[in-house]
């Protein structure tokens, strides 16, 4: 069972029997679901679910001491954050790579004077601010690179990260007008550490690191005894990055290693002088980080919106190893793809332990001459995935490329460099695959792999398009399905009958046409529907689409014109508010939403926030601006349960804090050309007609 699907039937089991419970046992019962979540990191039930038995222990004992315990212990419905958001003035951008001498030396001679060289530590990026008075007063995740989790109580407690550093130290070298200096480095864990204590539990340090920055508990992330380096500052006057390592060395941090390279010496040495070492470390490093050492040459290159020019990272090449081709499997894509994967005697490499491999499509298969029996080479290059390399020496059987899908037992076809089902349109696991993936990208919650799996087998479910002639009676047929369950997957079904064009084109899971890409089409032929006729040429005017893309949008789109066809009479695209004219209304304003929207999904609500350079923190704190209550079923309209949420704002606003609770068609007036709506206006439920106008 997935975990999706054990989850929903935990929470069906759980709120079927909520009503027959005594107060001691939804006591035990939100005590054992707190501990699974927070101390195991394993939630058995929905955030959902827990809220109601949360609820059900206020009815029947408004007075036990767990709830007043609990406070701010879980998120509410629909969030799993437990930190407050952060947002990174400068953003925390990845880095550039490369693998060889040859493109190495390509980036460095696109720079000018001297080059800094040091470790890539495998860790977790950190971001830390230090006031005036050298007190450290904000730690972060990177997040997403622009937003991270604020960890400083975490940060306050790994004993690496000096709490405070030398005051005259930061008041001297703090650039002019800056009142904090930033320190960027990674978290991590000693080998040495972790080999003596946590070898036997956790898969590697990193990870290890990761859970232990995030921990609910300060102690506990204590208690792992994490390291820090720094490998970066920010607002200080100096003008070169080794004078900033050296600084950050005299104000109490672990000194990272660095190497100068004069743009005259021998350029590669500042790769291997940290390759070599490698093995001695007593910290996982994942390649050598390069960079311009003065900080003006750094202002002349500056930045990609994914990286800085000024810096590389050199990686090394993943480790491999030799074992024996056992057997090839082939596995079924949900675009109908047939893949070859290898199995492999078990192998350790970088660290893990390989028993299969990836060959990628039938064409590698083919060329690398794989028989099993064979002695191959296993390689993990740059990331997690290993691949075979090569064939270190023939065995004896040769690989079968199989003329029967392996899921459905009809025929294959070979096309190009790929094998394919013959009739992906009645293979069941290709249906599937696709309807799962329809559902992860329009977010639709509560149909599990399981539920999917029933509804296919029993012919109710045959494209996308079904999902939405799903009732809650056909539903019912399931196993593992109550009435609850039913209604609110209908309820939710409903919900996805509007879509953004790029939402919608992104689910139909069209090879190459991802999230990003789709968004990027949709915003440059006006929507979905010119899209349908456009042709490989026009699609490749736009920047950044090649021929692929075309190839793949083109034929993709015409091979499913029937399934989109039905979809669109089920389906109403609306594209969701742009901000194109730079206006910053929310500049400075935070919003956090909670109920169920009735004209939006809230996801489409935060981006419009944030597309009017507001803030949507994760949960209510006395600097809130807005909270906007969700108009169905909203309490606000005279109707259902105040959220925990809304509680919370309004004890604070009883305590002075200026936060305005407003409906969710407040919140869409706001978004409406008048930058300034009269929000003492009574709340009014829109008509339909006029929900799509604003969406
Ligand atoms: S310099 C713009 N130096 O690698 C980023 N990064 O893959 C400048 N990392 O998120 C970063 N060791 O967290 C730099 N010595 C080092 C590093 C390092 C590890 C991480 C960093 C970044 C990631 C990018």
């Amino acid at each position: 069972m997935s975990w999706a699907d054990q989850i929903a039937a935990n929470d069906q089991k759980l709120l079927a029997s909520l009503k027959s419970r005594s107060v001691s046992e939804l006591e035990a019962l939100v005590a054992r679901h707190n501990a699974a979540y927070w101390d195991k990191n394993t939630p058995e039930i929905s955030d959902e679910a827990y809220d109601r038995l949360v609820e059900a222990l206020r009815r029947a004992d408004p007075a036990s001491p767990l709830l007043l315990a609990l406070g701010e212990t879980r998120p509410q419905a629909g969030e799993n954050r437990r930190f407050d958001t952060v947002s990174h003035e400068v953003p925390m951008l990845s880095l550039d790579k490369c693998y060889d001498d040859e493109t190495y030396l390509k980036w460095c001679a696109k720079i000018k004077g001297d080059f800094l060289a040091m470790p890539k530590i495998d860790g977790v990026a950190c971001t830390l601010r230090y006031d005036v008075e050298g007190r450290l007063f904000l730690a972060a995740t990177r997040g997403d690179g622009k937003q991270g989790d604020d960890i400083t109580q975490n940060a306050l407690a790994v004993e690496d990260i000096p709490n405070q550093v030398p005051k005259d130290l930061v008041k001297h070298n703090l650039a002019d007008g800056k009142t904090y200096m930033e320190v960027r480095g990674e978290v991590f864990m000693l080998l040495s550490r972790f080999q003596q204590h946590f070898a036997e539990d956790f898969a590697n340090p990193r990870n290890l690191a990761a859970g232990a920055l995030k921990q609910k508990d300060p102690q506990k992330t204590r208690d792992a005894g994490l390291s820090f380096f720094p490998y970066g500052a920010m607002h200080l006057k100096q003008d070169s990055e080794q004078a900033k390592v050296t600084l950050l060395g005299k104000m109490g941090f672990r000194e990272i290693p660095a190497l100068l390279v004069g743009k005259s010496e021998e350029l590669t040495e500042g790769y291997w002088h940290f390759a070599r070492q490698r093995a001695a470390l007593d910290y996982e490093t994942d390649g050598v980080v390069i960079r311009a050492d003065a900080v003006s040459e750094q202002a002349r290159l500056g930045e990609t919106a994914h990286h800085p020019k000024w810096a590389i990272a050199y990686k090394f090449q993943g480790e491999s190893a030799q074992s024996r081709l056992d057997e090839v499997i082939w596995s079924l894509g949900r675009t109908g793809v047939i893949t070859p994967v290898a199995v492999v005697a078990p192998v350790a490499v970088s660290g893990a332990t390989v028993t299969k491999a990836s060959l990628h499509n039938l064409a590698i298969l083919q060329s690398l001459g794989l028989t099993r029996g064979a002695l191959v080479e296993v390689v993990r290059r740059g990331g997690v995935i290993p691949h075979v390399e090569r064939v270190l020496s023939a065995g004896e059987e040769p690989i079968e490329v199989p003329d029967i899908c392996p899921s459905c037992g009809g025929g294959t076809a070979v096309a190009g460099d790929f094998l394919y089902c013959a009739k992906p349109a009645a293979c069941p696991s290709v249906v599937k695959g696709q309807v799962a993936y329809f559902c992860s990208v329009i977010d639709l919650q509560g149909l599990g792999d399981k539920h999917l799996s029933g509804l296919i087998e029993s012919g109710l479910l045959r494209t996308p398009a079904d999902l939405y002639a799903l009732t809650a009676d056909k539903l019912l047929t399931l196993e593992r399905m109550g009435p609850k369950l039913a209604a609110k997957i209908v309820l939710e079904i409903e919900s996805k009958k509007t879509l953004a064009p790029a939402v919608f084109l992104a689910a139909l899971g069209i090879p190459e046409v991802g999230p990003t890409v789709a968004a990027t089409l949709c915003d440059a032929f006006g929507g979905f529907k010119p899209l349908m006729t456009v042709n490989e040429d026009q699609i490749q005017q736009v920047h950044g689409m090649g021929d692929a893309i075309a190839k793949s949008l083109v034929s993709g789109l015409r091979e499913r014109a029937n399934e989109i066809e039905s979809l669109l009479t089920r389906v109403t695209l609306v594209q969701p508010p742009k901000n194109t004219s730079g206006d910053q209304r929310f500049a400075d304003l935070s919003f956090v939403f909670t109920g169920k929207m009735a004209h939006m999904d809230r996801k489409s609500a935060q981006k419009a926030v944030t597309a009017y350079g507001g803030k949507t923190p994760s949960g209510v704190s006395k600097e809130l601006n807005y909270l906007v209550v969700g108009d169905d079923g909203s309490p606000l309209l005279g109707e259902g349960q105040v959220s925990t949420k809304q509680k919370k704002a309004q004890g604070l606003q009883d305590k002075g804090a200026p936060i305005r609770i407003i409906s969710e068609t407040d919140f869409l007036k706001m978004l409406q050309a008048d930058p300034e709506p009269n929000l003492e206006e009574a709340s009014v439920k829109l008509e339909p007609s006029e929900q799509l106008k604003l969406i």
